[in-house]
């Protein structure tokens, strides 16, 4: 099976298909959502609060994200996978994010990057491009920039912050970005900038006036039993029915219902 290029992502831009994306973090997830057609499999930095622990994305390393992302290559056969570059490994010099950028090419061996930020990331985002490795732009709700900005804030929210969300998708959009995740923006404000910009939004907490939805995987399935962020929706409730299944599996252990004959050599 020949596995999704930027350009089968284009494809769909083109033709007014949704593009549906979802994060994975390992084989297992990554294999049934590939399973059940998800255009893109996102490894997200999300993945330092979903299997880290970790209250933000901030802790998360360069070999955290590596060695998640080589998981998901490697259970997907069909899915575009994007790898998120974590927290400051790709501020310093451009020299030092472009060999970053490298390693999830020659070692995770994805399709492709995504790094939050806009104008200030334009250049580098141009360097990457140029070089081959193709990016996924961020912009909206920044978490790698929560403690500098205070706190998770929904942006578009005044005419100003509007005009800077969309001069940051033009100069993403210029520098050659495929795609760009529109987190938390005021949907009439995301609306109009994705009319204003000419490659793929997909959005999370935007609204249905973009190209796309991104939600991370533990939202959608349920697996988190004390949180539901307001952008996402429980397609199942996982948590509840792990709990029992574990809860069932240690009554019987204890009560030697299990295992059974059959169960034993
Ligand atoms: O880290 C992540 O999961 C993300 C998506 C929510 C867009 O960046
Ligand atoms: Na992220």
């Amino acid at each position: 099976m020949m596995r999704n290029t930027v350009s089968d992502i284009w494809k769909l831009y083109k033709k007014g298909e949704k593009i549906a994306c979802v994060t994975a973090y390992d084989s297992t997830s990554a294999l049934l959502a590939d399973r059940a057609a998800v255009d893109l499999l996102l490894v997200g930095d999300s993945l330092g609060m979903t299997v880290l622990g970790h209250d933000t994305t901030i802790p998360v390393s360069i070999d955290d994200c590596l060695r998640h992302s080589a998981a998901v290559v490697r259970g997907s056969e069909k899915a575009l996978v994007v790898a998120d570059m974590p927290f400051m490994s790709y501020h310093g010099s451009s020299h030092e994010a472009l060999k970053n950028a490298s390693r999830f090419m020659q070692e995770s061996l994805v399709s492709a990057v995504k790094i939050e930020g806009g104008e200030e990331v334009a250049d580098l985002v141009k360097k990457m491009v140029q070089g081959g490795i193709p990016v996924m732009g961020h912009i909206g709700l920044l978490p790698q920039a929560v403690l500098v900005k205070g706190g998770y804030k929904v942006r578009g929210r005044t005419e100003e912050d509007e005009q800077q969300l969309l001069k940051d998708g033009l100069a993403l959009q210029a520098a050659g970005a495929f795609a760009i995740v529109m987190e938390c923006v005021k949907s009439d404000a995301a609306k109009r900038i994705v009319t204003a910009l000419d490659i793929p939004i997909i959005g999370i907490g935007s609204g249905l006036g973009c190209d796309g939805e991104v939600q991370v995987m533990h939202d959608i399935l349920g697996l988190n039993p004390d949180f539901i962020p307001r952008h996402a929706k429980k397609y199942l409730d996982l948590a509840e029915q792990i709990n029992g299944a574990f809860t069932q599996y240690k009554d019987d252990v204890k009560s030697d219902r299990f295992p059974t004959q059959e169960n034993w050599y």
